[in-house]
C-alpha cells in the first residue's frame, strides 16, 4: 500500500451533474496499482495501522494531486510539426505533415520520436492518450511498444488513407485492412493498450475504406462490453475548406459527418476530433448515435481553423474533451488548451468555469474514449495514474494563489498560468514515472 498526503482533487458525477471534490489536507491510498480510499486525512488515517502509515507516507506540502490528464486527439508523429509557420489546414497537411510523416517507415525514427513524445506527454502531466500513428504499421509498432514500455493506458491506430495524399503514405483498402487486423491482434487489449481504427478524413480515404473501417469495427466490437472493443478516431469539421472538399467528394451524403454515419463509423466506440461547424443536424444523429467529440482549442487557434461552440454540444448532450491535437496544436500542455478553450468560450460569451475544463482533461476525456470504468477520477478500484502539481511552480502561480481562495479559484489560476512547470511528479499504477 502507499499513502499520499497532500492536497486532492478529482470531478465526480451526481445525478448526471458535474462536480469537483476537494480535500485541502487529503489522503490517496493506492493497493496494488488501483485507488483504495480517498479522503480527509484526519478522518482516514484512523483506518490504517499508525505504524504502517507512518512508514509509508509521502507528504506533499506544497502539491495538489489531481487524476493523471487524458489527452483525447494527439498525432505522435507530429511532434516535430509542432511551430510550422503560415498556413491553413489543408496546405498545412501538404506541407508540413505529410512530409514529416512520410519518415515513419523507418522503425528507429519512429522509435525515437515515439519516445520523445511519451515523455513529453508526461512532462505535461498526460497520462493517457488517443493518438494518431502512420500509415505504416512500423509507427503503431513503435507507438505500441514504447507506451509499453512505460506502462501507459494509451491508445492509438495505423492511420488509413488511400487518395488525395502522397503516393508513400498511401495505403490500399486491401493492405489497410491487413496491416491493421494484424495490429489488432498483436496489441488491442495487451496490457493498458487499446486499438484505435483511424481513417484520417473523408478526404484520404476511398468510400471501399471507410466501409472496411467500419468493418474492423465490427470484428472486433468487444461482443457485450464496448469497452472492450476497437476505438475509432477521425476528423470532422475542423475548417471550412476541408468542409468543401468532403462535400465535393462526397456529394451523394447530406452533411459531412453523415459521411461517416452512412460508413457505419458512428457510435460510442467513435471520436470526432473538432466539430466547429457541425449544423445541427450533425449534431443530433452523433448524439443518437452515442458519437464522441475531441475538441482542439491550441490546433484551432494556430491553424486558424474557427471557434467551436461548447454550448451547443451541452444542449445536444454529446460528450466531450479538451484534447491537443499536437502538431496542429502548439502545446503538449492540457492546461494551455483548458486555457484556450475557456478564451474560446470568452469570445462567444460562455465562460467554461475550471471544475468543468478539468472535468474535460480527466472524468470526461475517459468517458470519450469509453474507459471510465478504468480512469478519470480517485474513484475506489480505478486505476491509480496520478500527477502531483507543484503550486510554488512559479513565483507568479506562487504569488497569485490566495490561502482564501475557493478551490474553483485556485484551480483557475492553474488553469490561466500553468504548463508543464506545474508537473512535479508523475505516477502510473502507483508507481512514480522518472521523467528525463
Ligand atoms: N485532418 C486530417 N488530418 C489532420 C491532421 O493531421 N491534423 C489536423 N489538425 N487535422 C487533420
Ligand atoms: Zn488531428
Amino acid at each position: 500500500m502507499q499513502f499520499y498526503r497532500s492536497s486532492l482533487f478529482h470531478c465526480v458525477e451526481k445525478n448526471g451533474s458535474i462536480q469537483g471534490e476537494y480535500y485541502a489536507d487529503g489522503l490517496l491510498v493506492i493497493n496494488e496499482g488501483k485507488v483504495l480510499e480517498i479522503g480527509d486525512y484526519d478522518v482516514l488515517c484512523h483506518q490504517f495501522p499508525q505504524e504502517v502509515l507512518q512508514k509509508k507516507l509521502q507528504n506533499f506540502p506544497h502539491h495538489l494531486i489531481i487524476p493523471g490528464l487524458i489527452d483525447a486527439h494527439v498525432h505522435y508523429p507530429q511532434y516535430k510539426v509542432i511551430a510550422s509557420f503560415g498556413k491553413t489546414l489543408l496546405q498545412w497537411l501538404n506541407d508540413y505533415t505529410f512530409v514529416e510523416e512520410q519518415k515513419f517507415h523507418q522503425e528507429d525514427y519512429a522509435k525515437h520520436i515515439a519516445e520523445l513524445f511519451f515523455t513529453e506527454l508526461l512532462r505535461n502531466g498526460t497520462t493517457t492518450a488517443m493518438s494518431f500513428c502512420t500509415s505504416h504499421s512500423q509507427s503503431v509498432e513503435a507507438f505500441f511498444d514504447i507506451a509499453q514500455k512505460y506502462g501507459m493506458r494509451m491508445l492509438g491506430g495505423k492511420m488509413m488513407m488511400d487518395s488525395h495524399a502522397p503516393e508513400s503514405l498511401c495505403d490500399s483498402v486491401e493492405s489497410s485492412y491487413n496491416q491493421s487486423k494484424k495490429l489488432i491482434e498483436k496489441w488491442h487489449n495487451k496490457n493498458r493498450l487499446l486499438y484505435s481504427v483511424s481513417p484520417r478524413f473523408a478526404l484520404t480515404s476511398s468510400s471501399s475504406q471507410l466501409s472496411m473501417a467500419a468493418r474492423l469495427m465490427r470484428e472486433y466490437n468487444g461482443g457485450s462490453q464496448a469497452k472492450d472493443g476497437v476505438r475509432m478516431q477521425t476528423h470532422l469539421n475542423e475548417n471550412t475548406d476541408e468542409i468543401s472538399r468532403a462535400k465535393e467528394l462526397y456529394s451523394q451524403y447530406e452533411n459531412y459527418f453523415d459521411i461517416y454515419d452512412k460508413h457505419h463509423l458512428s457510435g460510442e466506440n467513435s471520436v470526432f476530433g473538432h466539430c466547429i461547424y457541425c449544423e445541427n443536424e450533425e449534431f443530433k444523429r452523433m448524439a443518437e448515435s452515442g458519437s464522441k467529440i475531441a475538441l482542439c482549442p491550441t490546433s484551432n487557434l494556430f491553424l486558424g481553423s474557427g471557434l467551436f461552440n461548447m454550448q451547443r454540444l451541452d444542449e445536444h448532450n454529446i460528450p466531450y474533451a479538451i484534447a491537443s491535437d499536437v502538431g496542429g496544436g502548439d502545446s503538449f500542455s492540457l492546461f494551455k488548451a483548458m486555457n484556450e478553450a475557456y478564451k474560446i468560450g470568452a469570445l462567444q460569451g460562455y465562460k467554461l468555469d475550471s471544475i468543468k475544463a478539468l472535468y474535460l482533461c480527466t472524468l470526461g476525456a475517459s468517458k470519450v474514449l469509453n474507459l471510465e470504468h478504468c480512469l478519470g477520477n480517485f474513484e475506489k478500484g480505478k486505476e491509480a495514474d496520478f500527477v502531483a502539481l507543484n503550486l510554488q511552480a512559479t513565483p507568479l502561480i506562487y504569488e497569485r494563489i490566495q490561502p482564501d481562495q475557493t478551490i474553483e479559484e485556485l484551480l483557475f489560476t492553474l488553469i490561466t498560468l500553468g504548463d508543464d512547470r506545474l508537473v512535479d511528479k508523475v505516477y502510473l499504477l502507483g508507481e512514480e514515472i522518472k521523467i528525463q
